[in-house]
């Protein structure tokens, strides 16, 4: 994919300059902690080895020139670092070049005047709308393109902070850090345990033996992610208002599930109640599963899985009709340990832990029910591994 891709910058942005230099920003995959990080929880997330591929050359002048293989229609859309950067949504993916680039400026504060403009090309193979993290892997391929073309060093969590910035603020998802920090921080064959309260992390082997992690791709078009997300979060904080009147907490993944159960007389709402019962229940299946993973005990791994996705289903209400039926025909089949959701939910990708002698058997089985019940098809890839964002000539 990027020996084109250099072709077709030579083609979009001229030969007669040096070349560009090649990067890869990947897609993540959570494996179970779902809507934990921006309630103070953990997270189990890894980098993937599909992702965006980008050629980026840096400028004398402060013009950035973006150009998307996967949006050819859109042509070269063409900026300056000296505009007010806005949120304009026509501008669609375009929107979190904009946003990245105008959070590193003001981060930078006098120092922006040392960020250049950059000729940029790119091309993804993230399935769209896959809950699989390309808006946060577009906005860190960004960063590191900033950075590199100008010359800066800044923090891969100061990145990822920004990346984030650009999400609630920029954007108006209310998201956690998750994404951003697996797109930055990825290891090829390690997951990540992150507690997103405190950011300590760490690395777990993903030693899955003769199982792999499938991913399911609903192919849903999302319409009411965002607002349903926001709603979501929105509750959550509701929810630790009313546990801050008994408890000394900054969020809700701050209480046991035990202490919560002490003090849910406190919270009235019955949506409410629920919101926290699968923030603080999955905040403790994530710890969980990183023990029996680190034990090789796949088959309580698996089990962990399906619990998140019933607490995420009838808890949180974020999954809906295609992520159910994948997932409920997933953990039927032969050689399947656990199945859920992953990322925001509302269609976007699910999850199977499967024997990998069994996965051929298993997309014969589950690709035409899942048409027949929902009416398009559903995409199947084996999840693997990769590092974080990176320059690929290094
Ligand atoms: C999206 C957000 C993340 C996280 C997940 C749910 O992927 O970007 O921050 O909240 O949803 O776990």
């Amino acid at each position: 994919m990027i020996d084109g891709l250099m072709d077709d910058f030579r083609v979009i942005f001229g030969a007669d300059r040096q070349d560009g230099a090649a990067y890869f920003s990947p897609a993540k995959v959570n494996l179970i902690g779902g809507h934990t990080d921006y309630n103070g929880g953990h997270v189990f997330p890894a980098a993937l080895t599909l992702g965006i591929y980008a050629i980026a050359r840096k400028r004398e002048d402060r013009i950035v020139n973006f150009y998307s293989k996967n949006y050819i229609e859109d042509g070269i859309v063409e900026f300056s670092l000296d505009e007010e950067l806005e949120f304009n949504s026509e501008d669609d993916g375009v929107n979190y070049v904009k946003g990245m680039y105008k959070y590193i400026l003001e981060y930078l504060g006098a120092d922006s005047a040392n960020v250049v403009g950059a000729d940029i090309i790119v091309h993804g193979n993230i399935p769209s709308d896959s809950g699989l993290g390309s808006s946060a892997s577009i906005e860190m391929l960004i960063a590191k393109i900033a950075c590199d073309t100008s010359g800066i060093e800044m923090e891969p969590l100061t990145l990822a902070k920004l990346g984030r910035r650009v999400e609630n603020e920029f954007i108006g998802h209310k998201s956690g850090i998750m994404d951003q920090f697996a797109i930055e921080m990825g290891k090829k064959d390690m997951v990540i345990l992150l507690n997103a309260g405190s950011m300590k992390y760490e690395y777990v082997p993903a030693e899955f033996g003769n199982y792999s992690i499938l991913i399911m791709c609903t192919n849903k078009l999302r319409r009411v992610k965002d607002s349903a997300y926001n709603v979501r979060q929105q509750q959550c904080q509701e929810a630790l208002a009313i546990l801050k009147q008994k408890a000394d907490i900054e969020n809700l993944c701050d209480l046991s599930y035990a202490a919560f159960l002490k003090l849910s007389y406190l919270i009235d709402d019955e949506t409410l109640l629920m919101r926290a019962r699968h923030v603080i229940t999955e905040n403790e299946r994530v710890l969980e599963a990183k023990e029996t993973l680190e034990a090789k005990d796949l088959n309580a791994f698996g089990a962990l899985l399906y619990s998140s996705h019933c607490s995420l289903r009838d808890d949180y209400e974020v999954t809906g009709v295609e992520l159910d039926t994948l997932v409920e025909l997933a953990i039927k089949q032969k050689g399947v340990l656990g199945a859920r959701m992953t990322g925001a939910g509302f269609g976007g990708s699910a999850i199977a832990l499967i024997k990998d002698t069994e996965i051929h058997n298993f997309i014969l089985s589950v690709a035409p029910t899942y048409q027949r019940l929902i009416g398009y098809s559903a995409d199947f890839f084996i999840a693997r591994i990769s590092d974080g964002v990176h320059n690929l000539d290094d």
